[in-house]
């Protein structure tokens, strides 16, 4: 049985006297659920004894000209999505009840990380999903909290927030989930078109294939594209070579029709790479266009040195 609750007392009093003996796993959404969302719901169940998930359109995260307005809102079906999946509660606040005041005049600000990649073109996006991870956190006060790899950045994000503002929570990430053609599951593939979702997994093939060639150490070889050389190459010319085939795989992706926002290649926990032998665990990060809807993707890589 699932219960929502749309005032913070309410769910407050409810988790109060649980949590002496009981384990709580919050997993944030906005809502318009999916599968993917469900997994991040069962990966909470097979971790705590409670597990409250809550449905929230963030303004603070919507830039000026996004699509706050539009952002799909589905509460009911969400909530029916939910209690088959066994969810003991729902937290579905309405904005005024999260913000008393609008623009909330408290801050969470994110710093340098979340300027970059996404940040580049949503200036203002990450740090309001700190201020609302971090309201949340404050009224569920679970034991732990599970985010999509999906967006990588934002999971990046808050395991630095946790750590710099002491939260005592485990954060959990959880796998990205697929449709069968390889697309990343996510609320705005509902704005591609027909044929726009036939051409979207391509978004994700284009990504495993950098990750195959860095996997193989390609960028490492002096001939990148052929990778069948292993003459050793110096740090400046493997940055180079890295360069060019992320330049290959832009141009790859927008040949198909998607107009790339970015595509990069960072280390695991977003920072620039500096020794292309020394950093092996690398993250490729892609958004990109395709019509009205903005994907994203993201692949983790083991680089094999030769
Ligand atoms: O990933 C999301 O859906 C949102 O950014 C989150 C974490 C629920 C905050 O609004």
């Amino acid at each position: 049985m699932t219960t929502t609750f749309t005032t913070i007392a309410s769910l407050r009093d409810t988790l109060k006297p649980l949590r002496n003996d009981k384990s709580i796993a919050l997993v944030p959404t906005m809502g318009n659920l999916h599968a993917g969302h469900i997994e991040l719901v069962k990966r909470a169940k097979a971790n705590a004894d409670i597990v409250v998930v809550s449905i929230f359109v963030n303004p603070t995260q919507f830039g000026v000209g996004e699509d706050l307005d539009s952002y799909p809102r589905t509460l009911e079906a969400d909530t029916a999505k939910l209690s088959d999946a066994g969810v003991d509660y729902v937290f579905a606040p309405s904005v005024s009840e999260m913000y008393p005041v609008m623009p909330p005049p408290t801050q969470v600000l994110t710093g340098t990380i979340s300027q970059q990649l996404c940040g580049k073109s949503r200036p203002i996006h990450f740090d309001g999903v700190g201020l609302v991870v971090s309201k949340l956190f404050n009224i569920v006060q679970p034991n732990m909290a599970i985010f999509g790899k999906k967006d990588y950045q934002q999971l990046t994000i808050i395991r630095q927030m946790v750590r710099d503002l002491s939260y005592d929570i485990e954060i959990i990430g959880a796998p990205i989930v697929r449709a069968d053609d390889g697309l990343a599951l996510s609320s705005r593939n509902q704005y591609l078109t027909e044929s726009e979702r036939q051409i979207a997994p391509t978004l994700h093939q284009e990504v495993v294939r950098l990750a195959d060639k860095l996997a193989q150490g390609a960028h490492l070889h002096s001939d990148q594209f052929a990778s069948s050389s292993l003459d050793t190459i110096d740090n400046k010319t493997a940055l180079c070579n890295l360069q060019s085939l992320i330049n290959e795989t832009i141009h790859r992706i927008n040949a198909s029709g998607f107009n790339v926002d970015y595509l990069e290649v960072k280390t695991q926990d977003l920072s620039d790479i500096t020794d292309a032998y020394q950093d092996k665990n690398l993250v490729i990060l892609t958004a990109a266009w395709l019509g009205k809807a903005r994907l994203l993707d993201n692949q983790e890589v083991q680089v094999n040195t030769p």
